[in-house]
């Protein structure tokens, strides 16, 4: 099927990516990635959406978030990134991600010029605010062991190619600036 690229035809075509989410549970990953996932497919953009808690529900269910853990859990995620990214537009990843070496493994991974790093800056107090699984405070209780920001560190990254803080942005501003960053509008 020919793609048709509705909002400026006369652009050219964005060449194909993955959008790869990092920051910290709460900080808006996968609502983000979600509403960009559903954009470009309004934009007749193949896309898959892949999230960390999905993949950890299944394909990584054998593994826990030790440092060697996430590494593996990363590897994977890259790997399937990877793959599909020969079959779509484009892929899109949230996932923790908390060091540089596992960011640059997941580049390593799938190539340099083809991963795109958004970098939700939502800042921890925001994140625990919102806390929607309840898995702060259960990490403050010591109930859940090596969560990121509380007994787990996350590093932020050094050079990410947009960053997007949550708690100043709303929903529909920070999809502009990825649409910005993408040059969909
Ligand atoms: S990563 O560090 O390996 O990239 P990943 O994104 O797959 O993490 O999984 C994060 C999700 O797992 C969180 O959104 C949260 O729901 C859940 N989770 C459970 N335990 C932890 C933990 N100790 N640290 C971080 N997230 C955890």
């Amino acid at each position: 099927m020919k793609k048709i690229y509705r909002n400026s035809p006369k652009r050219s075509r964005p060449s194909k990516k993955i959008i790869w989410f990092t920051g910290l549970s709460g900080s808006g990953k996968t609502t983000l990635g979600l509403k960009l996932s559903r954009y470009l497919r309004s934009l007749n953009f193949s896309s898959i959406y892949l999230d960390g808690d999905d993949v950890r529900a299944g394909l990584s269910s054998d593994l826990s978030f030790t440092d060697a853990s996430r590494e593996e859990n990363i590897r994977r995620v890259a790997e399937l990134a990877k793959l599909l990214i020969e079959q779509t537009d484009f892929v899109i990843v949230s996932t923790i991600s908390p060091s540089n070496a596992l960011r640059n493994l997941a580049k390593k991974i799938v190539g340099k010029k083809l991963l795109g790093l958004v970098y939700l800056s939502t800042p921890i107090r925001e994140c625990m605010k919102r806390d929607p699984k309840g898995h702060y405070k259960n990490a403050n209780l010591g109930i859940i062991k090596n969560f990121t920001g509380v007994s787990s560190k996350y590093e932020a990254p050094l050079k990410p190619d947009l960053e997007i803080d949550t708690s100043i942005l709303n929903q529909r501003t920070s999809l502009l600036k990825l649409k910005a960053w993408l040059k969909l509008v």
